[in-house]
């Protein structure tokens, strides 16, 4: 039943609960306010138990002397006993008579054979009343009732009438809760699901058709629609991956004509030019590769592959050192995290003198790369637009054959989304960059990829300069 419900569409799930609600609605209001229906019915009832006892208590003194007796002991409680001849009282109209304490609903709680007759019952909030009972032929007793100890508490009364509001609220809340939980949490799966998508070949990643009609029908068509754009990207990456490719040939047999070239000057000028079209070239069809390529996942020693790297750096002239522990298991694409890292660390010791590659373990349970340089930093805002392809901070430094093409970072940012991380750059004081790569859990990897599970296995031991 709830699970049909659960797949209805959202306009009947809504009609259900829309008529559920006042239903329950009716039923509070059909319940919570006895309490203060049957207040008086109850303060009769209880007085009708005292009057009973003590016209029974009367009628069974043997003299005078006993009833006298009883009169002054009730002075010492609330009650106010008084034996007048009956016909002094059975003349006298009630003063003041409500619905609920007239003579006539006093004799309906008493004995039938009782003759009673109300004679004061004020509404001053108090509940003063004075009623008279037959005794015998000649005489009356007038019973005096001062309200607190007659009228149940008007506190106890409210007191019940919030125990069964809340005991009625509570289920309609949790209804409530469960209501809107069960329209809204597909939506937050999607929001969830679209957060992660990325069109880089990762199949694992589909909108769940489940739910409400309309919802497995948006499902569907997120689905087909991310597989439209897949296709879209991947047929426009292939064309420049072929592009980029076959240029290459064209270019070879260009170099081989320059280099017949009998002017020595232009000839250097045009192998320049040509270094500089091979080099953007290969760097944009790395580019290209790893957005489309998915190297498998396997579990690496990245303070080892850090050590490498920055021995690499070391052996080339450069001052790099490496801080972390000795051992850190983690699974990764290898070959494009070694990539990444070395565009950052190509980049420091391109404008720095001094680079730090640290590893650490991040407070979420993944790993954290930093790569700290001593160079000039970048631009205030210039933070997330070095990111973009192709984009470079010195457009004219793009001639000087030490600059590159401003793919480096953009190929780290995006293998380093690749494996669910983030890449950030903030500059350090007095002056330098820092590049933070963090990367997520190894369980969050291997979801990700579509890995079977991975142990996590991370030892972060003392920190060891390489040089
Ligand atoms: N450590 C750094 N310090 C200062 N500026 C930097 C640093 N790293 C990158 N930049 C700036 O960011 C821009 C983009 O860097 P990116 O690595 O993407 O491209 P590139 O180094 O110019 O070329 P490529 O890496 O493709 O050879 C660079 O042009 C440079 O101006
Ligand atoms: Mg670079």
């Amino acid at each position: 039943m709830i699970g049909r419900l659960r797949r209805a569409s959202i306009r009947t799930q809504f009609m259900v609960f829309a008529s559920i609600v006042p239903l329950l609605v009716i039923f509070l209001i059909a319940v919570l306010p006895e309490p203060f229906i049957f207040q008086n019915e109850k303060m009769l009832m209880g007085k009708g138990a005292q009057i009973e006892l003590l016209v029974h208590q009367v009628r069974s003194a043997r003299n005078d002397d006993e009833i006298e007796h009883l009169v002054s002991a009730s002075a010492s409680s609330s009650l106010e006993l008084k034996v007048l001849p009956w016909s002094d009282v059975s003349g006298e109209l009630a003063r003041q008579t409500d619905d609920h304490l007239s003579s006539d609903a006093l004799q309906d709680v008493l004995p039938a054979d009782f003759e009673a007759v109300v004679l004061e019952n004020t509404s001053d909030g108090e509940g003063h009343s004075t009623i008279a009972v037959r005794l015998d032929a000649q005489r009356a007793l007038v019973i005096g009732f001062t309200g607190a100890d007659v009228s149940p508490s008007s506190l106890s009364a409210v007191v019940e009438f919030i125990a069964k509001a809340s005991i009625l609220m509570l289920p309609m809340l949790l209804l409530v809760l469960y209501i809107s939980r069960m329209i809204t949490s597909p939506l937050v799966r999607f929001a969830d699901a679209a957060r992660r998508l990325r069109l880089d070949g990762n199949e694992g990643e589909q909108f769940t058709a489940e739910g409400a009609r309309e919802l497995r029908t948006l499902a569907t068509a997120l689905n087909n629609m991310r597989h439209r754009i897949r296709k879209m990207v991947d047929d426009r990456t292939r064309m420049l991956t072929a592009v980029s490719h076959d240029l290459r040939t064209p270019l070879t047999r260009l170099r081989m004509r320059v280099e017949r070239s009998k002017d020595p000057a232009s000839r250097e000028a045009m192998l320049a030019d040509i270094d500089n079209l091979t080099t953007m070239i290969e760097e944009s069809l790395q580019y290209l590769s790893s957005t489309v390529t998915a190297e498998p996942p396997r579990k690496v020693d990245i303070s080892s592959l850090l050590r490498t790297i920055a021995s690499e750096f070391c052996d080339l002239g450069h001052d790099v050192i490496y801080c972390g522990p000795e051992r850190f298991g983690y699974v990764c694409q290898q070959k494009a995290l070694i990539r990444a890292i070395t565009n950052i660390v190509e980049n420091a010791v391109r404008f720095g003198t001094k680079v730090a590659v640290e590893l650490r373990n991040s407070p979420q349970g993944g790993a954290v790369i930093i790569v700290n340089d001593n160079g000039p930093g970048l631009e205030e805002g210039l933070e997330d637009k070095v990111l973009e392809p192709f984009f470079k901070v010195d457009e004219a430094r793009s001639l000087n054959s030490n600059s590159g093409f401003g793919l480096g970072l953009s190929i780290a940012d995006e293998i380093v989304k690749g494996h669910g991380g983030s890449l950030l750059l903030e500059n350090i004081v007095p002056h330098g960059l820092r590049v933070t790569i963090q990367l997520p859990p190894m369980q969050a990897v291997s979801h990700q990829r579509s890995q079977g599970p991975v142990a996590k296995e991370q030892t972060l031991a003392h920190e060891v300069p390489v040089k």
